[in-house]
């Protein structure tokens, strides 16, 4: 039996403005909230029993995921009063942990879409004999990581959250939000109190002589932290790119849930998701985005990596690419929004009302 910590707890997780009140691991991702794919993929790695720590209600998780069972897992839910942080969040969920001290006990970031070998990291763990072991990915721009250099048997030699200077920036491998600990590690954690894990913990372990393992592998990783990003992971996981047993759906080049409504003519590729009650007009060209629930995408519109919220309309030959449209909100007829335009929930936009040119 293996089982797992899942943070989904902490400040700034919301997603603006698309879904104002829903916590971004809610947020649909190739058609379920995105923390489905991780639980998905924990059970399939052979996880058994997951405890999420959240700061929020448990009302907002629990009709999606229940007791667990129809992921094949029990699932329990923890509610910090107030936010502990990872450390204190990993120590307040292992009250409810069942397994011996020496067992090892995953822990998952509720943000990160990945394809790693779930369970043989878990054998690597044991097989090093480790106190924790850390999933670590190479990234071109490290800064809004944690540093994690590892010697050439994989022992980690230091741990630098968010590198502040240009001499901290030693390597370019970084925690991927992945990691198995043993038992006793996580009840050594001060109880009551906010920890980094990051910040804390393992610079604290390291000093104290702990073994610390590095498993670099270079597999699909990505961090949910932006907008763009959720929308590149869905479509990825509707194309098969990095594969979730929770797509409700066959891979391939769009993903049309059950009342959807997607005129002839209209052209759908890139991993599009089009969600129930959603209407796509003729013409229209829908590629690598998300269209949530009830959503309108009139004639020929153009919409390129974007994610438009439920409820949301787009006009006619309105032309979209890289914006997010907030839920409810409404954009008219011949708009262009391109690279980042953001169109709060509930908005109106007139028609023929902003175009894009870099120049006149
Ligand atoms: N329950 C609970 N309580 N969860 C929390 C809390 C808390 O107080 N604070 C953060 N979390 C959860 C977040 O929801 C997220 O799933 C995870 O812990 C990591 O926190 P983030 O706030 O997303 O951290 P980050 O993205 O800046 O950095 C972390 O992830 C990187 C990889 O994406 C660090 O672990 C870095 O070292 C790592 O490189
Ligand atoms: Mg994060």
């Amino acid at each position: 039996m293996t089982e797992a910590i899942l943070l989904v707890g902490g400040q700034g997780t919301r997603l603006r403005p698309v879904t104002v009140n829903t916590p971004k691991p809610m947020v649909p991702t190739a058609g379920v909230p995105f923390l489905a794919h991780q639980i998905a993929r924990a059970a399939a790695a052979g996880v058994t029993h997951i405890v999420m720590a959240t700061c929020y209600l448990a009302e907002v998780f629990e009709p999606y995921f229940g007791d667990g069972s129809e992921f094949g897992l029990s699932l329990e839910y923890v509610v910090e009063d107030e936010p502990l942080g990872t450390g204190g969040a990993i120590r307040n969920a292992g009250r409810r942990l069942t397994g011996g001290p020496d067992s090892s006990v995953l822990v998952f970031n509720g943000d990160i879409l990945t394809g790693l070998d779930i369970a043989g990291l878990v054998e690597s763990h044991k097989a090093a004999d480790a106190d924790v072991s850390l999933h670590l990915v190479r990234v071109e721009d490290p800064r809004a990581f944690g540093l994690v250099p590892t010697d050439s048997e994989g022992r980690v030699l230091a741990f630098t959250e968010k590198p502040q200077t240009p001499e901290e920036l030693i390597t370019d491998q970084i925690n991927a939000g992945c990691y198995v600990f043993r038992r006793s590690v996580i009840d050594s954690i001060p109880a009551g109190r906010p920890v980094s894990v990051e910040r804390e913990t393992f610079p604290g372990l390291l000093a104290a002589g702990a073994k610390l393992h590095g498993v670099t592998e270079n597999t699909y990783w990505m961090d949910l932290g932006k907008p763009e990003s959720i929308i590149q992971a869905s479509a990825d996981l509707v194309r098969g790119v990095v594969p979730s047993p929770a797509v409700p759906g066959r891979r391939g080049e769009s993903l049309v849930l059950p009342g959807a409504e997607v005129a002839a003519g209209a052209k759908l590729s890139g991993g599009t998701v089009v969600g129930a009650g959603a209407r796509i007009g003729a013409g229209a060209v829908v590629q690598g985005s998300i269209v949530l629930d009830d959503a309108v995408i009139g004639p020929d519109a153009q919409v390129n990596a974007s994610l438009i919220g439920a409820r949301a309309s787009v006009g006619a030959r309105t032309v979209l690419d890289g914006t997010v449209v907030g839920d409810g909100a409404s954009v008219g007829a011949d708009n262009e929004l391109r690279a980042g335009a953001r169109v709060w929930c509930e908005a109106q936009l007139p028609a023929a009302a902003i175009r894009f040119s870099p120049d006149a």
